[in-house]
């Protein structure tokens, strides 16, 4: 007879769901089923980049390995409620993202691997097996969504740079171009936007480089044509608009690090026992509803990486 111990990073199915959805289990799991059998997302006209040439590769497959214990985000909601700091400080910065072009665009891979390169967006996306991804999504202010994200596994892409043995860290940085975002124009921020992963960390298979959302290319507010997607961590460690990635073996000092290091630090794991100094981590908001459920740690996804954080102690989990 098979015994399953649950695990540490499990909550009672309880806790870690909102009251009504666990009294209603069976519609919820029927709603889940349907949501999976419905397969990829398919476009609705508004929101689209429409200087996206990739945009004949969508939609994408739906990997159904990744599944969601909620309703995803209407696609107006994400798209009208975001952080990029290259575009204001407020959350309405989707008009203004619009102005960033996104073709040309290069991804420039150096540092610590056998082979650096410098690669166009088009040609990348011809070489990655592109998938769509259901993931939550979740930032240290406390509000969630719940995306379907195309895109893919960054550690396909790791491979392909074959990173020396000496690399420990994997850097990550956006655009700069201060005459286009007018908040690259505001020197008291150390631009350009910045994040960073152990290798470990990059080479997870939850890792993912996102190209598309809701069934077509990305939108511009969400960080297109590359950002990341790590849905076990506070959403200010998936930087947007990447144009360089980087293998050191220092450990990077992320953007939010460098303002405000008491607040913003390393890991950044979703942890509802640690709370950020003005966000308690306890619960958090479901954007597009009025829901607010208890946040769960790892955000939900302990069976794919609570591994990598075996030896390091809990109370770092945010601030370190
Ligand atoms: N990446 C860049 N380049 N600039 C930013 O300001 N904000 C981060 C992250 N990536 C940010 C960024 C923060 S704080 C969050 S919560 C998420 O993007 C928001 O992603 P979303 O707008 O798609 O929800």
């Amino acid at each position: 007879m098979l015994i399953r111990i649950p695990r540490g990073w499990e909550l009672k199915e309880s806790a870690a769901t909102p009251e009504s959805a666990y009294l209603d289990r069976r519609n919820l799991m029927k709603g889940a089923a349907a949501a999976a059998l419905a397969g990829p997302f398919v476009a609705s006209a508004a929101w689209t980049a429409d200087d996206d040439p990739s945009a004949g590769r969508y939609p994408l497959q739906r990997n159904i390995k990744f599944t969601l214990d909620r309703e995803v985000t209407e696609e107006k909601v994400n798209a009208t409620y975001n952080n990029f700091y290259e575009f204001g400080s407020h959350k309405q910065i989707w008009r203004d993202a619009q102005k960033l072009p996104i073709r040309p665009w290069t991804l420039k891979i150096d540092g610590m691997v056998q082979k650096p390169m410098e690669i166009g967006i088009d040609d990348l996306l011809a070489k990655m097996p592109l998938e769509e991804r259901l993931y939550r999504h979740r930032c240290v202010e406390a509000w969630a969504m719940a995306i379907p994200w195309g895109g893919f596994e960054l550690s396909h892409l790791i491979k392909l740079v074959e990173p020396l043995a000496g690399a420990k860290y994997v850097q990550f940085e956006t655009f700069m171009n201060p005459r286009l975002a007018s908040g690259q124009r505001q020197t008291w921020y150390p631009w350009p936007y910045r994040e960073g992963l152990t290798i470990d960390e990059a080479m997870n298979e939850l890792t993912f480089m996102v190209t598309g959302t809701y069934g077509k290319p990305a939108a511009k507010q969400f960080g297109a044509p590359l950002r990341l997607a790590l849905p076990w961590k506070y959403g200010f460690k998936s930087a947007k608009s990447i144009a360089r990635i980087t293998f050191t073996d220092q450990r990077p000092q992320s953007f939010w690090e460098v303002i405000q290091p008491s607040e913003y630090g390393f890991w950044a794991n979703v942890n509802p026992a640690f709370n950020h100094p003005r966000w308690s981590q306890a619960s958090e908001r479901l954007l597009g509803s009025d829901k607010r459920v208890p946040t769960v740690i790892y955000n939900g996804y302990g069976e794919f990486v609570a591994s990598l954080y075996k030896d390091l102690p809990q109370d770092r989990a945010l601030f370190s």
